[in-house]
C-alpha cells in the first residue's frame, strides 16, 4: 500500500472547490508515456495551473502501473525543479470495476473514476457507493458518472436516455457519496464526435456542431448547487492538426470536435474538470507524421518525439490559458 500523500500528490477536493469559486475548470490530460507527461507538466508549470494526470485502464496496462506511479511521483519533483510546485492529481480514468479502483487507491492514485454508467441505475449506485466507501478511507476522491456519452453511431437524443437525467442526480450523489459527477450533455469520446449531417455551416463554410445541452447542465446545477461536474469527451479536434495529419499520409475523415467557446462556457459553470485526450493524440501524430515525411533520413526517436512533445506542450498551454481559464490558479 502506497499513499498518494507520500508521493506529493493531492486529491481533487481543494482543486474543485477553488475552481467552482473562481469559475474555471481543471484540465485532466491523459498520459501513457514520458513525452506526454513532460508536456503536461511543462505546460502546467509555465501556466501555473493545477493539473490532473489521467490514466485509463488501457494506459495502465500499456505503461505498467508501477512505472506510472513513479512517473507521477517524478512529475511532482519535475514541477518543483521547473520552478512551481503546482498541485498534481493522479486519477484513474473510466475505472470499470471495484477491484481496479481499489488497486489504484492501493498503488498511490489520489483520485479514481468509477464509471458505472453502462449498468442499471441501481447497480451504478451500488458499485459507486462501494468504491467511495473504500477510497474515502484513504482520502482518495471519487468521480462517478450518470448518463452515457454518445458515440458517433448513436442517436444523440434524450429519448434514448443518453443524456444525464437531472431528476436522478440528487439521489445518486447522496446515496453514493461521490466527490464529483461526470455528465452527458452532448460530448463524446474520440475525434469523430458528430457526423457532418448533424452540423450546420457558418458564413466561412466551417461545420458547426449542435451546441451542448446547457439546459440540462443548468437543471443539474439547480438540483445539486455547488457540486463539481465533470465533462468527458471534450477535445475540440483542431482542424489544423487534422490537415497536417492528412497532408502527410493520414486518413482522418469527418473529424469534428467540441467548439472551444462551448467549453469556455462550461468551464465558467459548475464544470470543474474537463477531460482532453484526443487533441493530444492529434497534436503528437501531426508532428510525428510531418517529421517522418519531410526528414525521411531521421531514425533517432528523439527527432520526432521531441517535436511531438513541443507541439503537445503548446496545445496544452492554449487549453489552460484560453479554454479552461486555469492559468495562474496554482498559487
Ligand atoms: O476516455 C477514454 C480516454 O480517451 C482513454 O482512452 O482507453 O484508449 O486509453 P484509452
Ligand atoms: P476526448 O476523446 O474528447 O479527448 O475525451 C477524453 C476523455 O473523456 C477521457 O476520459
Ligand atoms: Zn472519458
Amino acid at each position: 500500500m502506497v499513499s498518494y500523500k507520500e508521493l506529493g500528490l493531492v486529491n481533487t477536493r481543494e482543486m474543485f472547490r477553488k475552481a467552482m469559486e473562481g469559475k474555471y475548470a481543471i484540465a485532466a490530460f491523459n498520459f501513457n508515456n514520458m513525452e506526454q507527461m513532460q508536456a503536461i507538466i511543462q505546460a502546467s508549470v509555465e501556466c501555473q495551473s493545477p493539473v490532473i494526470l489521467q490514466v485509463s485502464s488501457g494506459a495502465r496496462k500499456y505503461a505498467n502501473q508501477t512505472l506510472l506511479r513513479y512517473m507521477a511521483q517524478g512529475a511532482v519533483e519535475y514541477a518543483k525543479e521547473l520552478g512551481c510546485a503546482i498541485p498534481i492529481t493522479l486519477h484513474l480514468d473510466h475505472g470499470d470495476t471495484f477491484e481496479l479502483c481499489k488497486s489504484c487507491v492501493d498503488m498511490g492514485f489520489s483520485s479514481v473514476m468509477i464509471d458505472g454508467s453502462h449498468h442499471s441505475y441501481d447497480e451504478n449506485v451500488e458499485l459507486t457507493r462501494r468504491v467511495v466507501e473504500y477510497a474515502h478511507k484513504y482520502d482518495v476522491t471519487v468521480e462517478g458518472e450518470l448518463g452515457v456519452l454518445a458515440g458517433v453511431e448513436d442517436e444523440v437524443s434524450a429519448e434514448h436516455h443518453t443524456y444525464t437525467r437531472p431528476e436522478e442526480v440528487e439521489d445518486f450523489v447522496s446515496k453514493t457519496g461521490v466527490d464529483s459527477l461526470a455528465i452527458s450533455i452532448g460530448t463524446s469520446h474520440g475525434a469523430n464526435k458528430f457526423r457532418p449531417e448533424q452540423c450546420t455551416r457558418n458564413e466561412e463554410g466551417i461545420l458547426v456542431p449542435p451546441p451542448l445541452r446547457f439546459d440540462i447542465l443548468e437543471e443539474i446545477e439547480k438540483r445539486i448547487p455547488g457540486f463539481p461536474i465533470v465533462l468527458h469527451g471534450s477535445s475540440s479536434v483542431p482542424q489544423d492538426k487534422v490537415a497536417i495529419i492528412n497532408k502527410y499520409g493520414g486518413a482522418l475523415k469527418d473529424a469534428i470536435g467540441i467548439p472551444e467557446d462551448q467549453l469556455r462556457r462550461a468551464a465558467a459553470s459548475s464544470v470543474c474538470k474537463i477531460n482532453i485526450d484526443s487533441d493530444g493524440r492529434l497534436a503528437m501524430t501531426a508532428a510525428i507524421r510531418e517529421v517522418m515525411a519531410t526528414k525521411p533520413a531521421e531514425f533517432d526517436p528523439r527527432k520526432y518525439l521531441g517535436p511531438a512533445r513541443d507541439s503537445l506542450k503548446e496545445l496544452y498551454k492554449h487549453k489552460l490559458i484560453n479554454v479552461l481559464g486555469s492559468a495562474g490558479k496554482a498559487l
